[in-house]
């Protein structure tokens, strides 16, 4: 919570709940709500992150499924941010990153969404670098930044298999919640060295339009 720091609570209301328990994701918290932007996620390997077991099987399914089928019938768009690599979780190396079941785990919820029937569109990250280093893995060990790679790829299919800031994936989703070419669509995403799209919104529709055509 200490992520958005003070702020106006006319504009922006801050509710607490663990996904794992559906009684925590209480319906009149959604009310009119038209989008929503999903994640969560828990450490690849056990870590204190698992405390709990706040485990992948319980964060990435389990709690996807419950916030899934919480949704109102106002909703207009749900974004769910993913991993590539998930189709490809029996294959090396992605076996290695799956042997906790991350990837198998993610793709469980990915399904889920896809035949809810809610409008959605699923990002799939590559490894994330940039802040806020909230994660325990080696960017964050590391203060791994983007640098120069502030320009971006976008790919469908799980072909794509690099790095990505969380300051990309997160306008990516932004950016996607508008698009009506990006609903019912599977994004991969990275960050690569060149000058990027910024919060350009025509800039992020050609990208999102390129990728779906290639
Ligand atoms: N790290 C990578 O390299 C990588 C690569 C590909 C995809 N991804 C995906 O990208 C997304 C963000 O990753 P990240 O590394 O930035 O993760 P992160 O810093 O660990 O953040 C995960 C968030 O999920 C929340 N969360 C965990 N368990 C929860 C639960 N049971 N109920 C409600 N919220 C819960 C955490 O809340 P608290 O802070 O309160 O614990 C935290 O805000 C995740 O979906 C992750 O799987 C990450």
């Amino acid at each position: 919570m200490s992520l958005f720091g003070t702020h106006d609570e006319d504009t922006l209301q801050v509710w607490k709940g663990d996904t794992r328990n559906q009684e925590d994701l209480d319906p009149s918290m959604f009310e009119g709500v038209t989008h929503v932007i999903c994640c969560t996620g828990t450490t690849a390997f056990p870590s204190r992150r698992w405390d709990g077991e706040n485990t992948p099987q319980r964060v990435d399914w389990e709690g996807v499924r419950n916030l899934v089928a919480t949704l109102p019938p106002t909703l207009e768009r749900f974004v769910l941010v993913s991993s590539v690599g998930v189709t490809k979780s029996t294959e090396l190396p992605w076996s290695i990153m799956n042997l906790f079941g991350v990837l198998k785990y993610k793709k469980k919820g990915e399904d889920f969404l896809c035949y809810s029937g809610v409008p959605f569109t699923i990002i799939r990250a590559g490894r994330l670098t940039d802040g806020p280093y909230t994660s325990y893995d080696l960017n964050t060990l590391l203060k791994a930044t983007a640098g120069k790679r502030r320009a971006v790829l976008i790919g469908q299919g799980d072909k794509l298999v690099g790095e990505v800031s969380r300051l990309v994936v997160a306008e990516a989703c932004i950016q996607a919640m508008d698009l009506e070419c990006t609903k019912g669509q599977i994004y991969e995403i990275n960050s690569v060295e060149g000058e990027g799209p910024g919060s350009d919104p025509e800039k992020w529709r050609e990208l999102f339009r390129a990728a779906y055509m290639q």
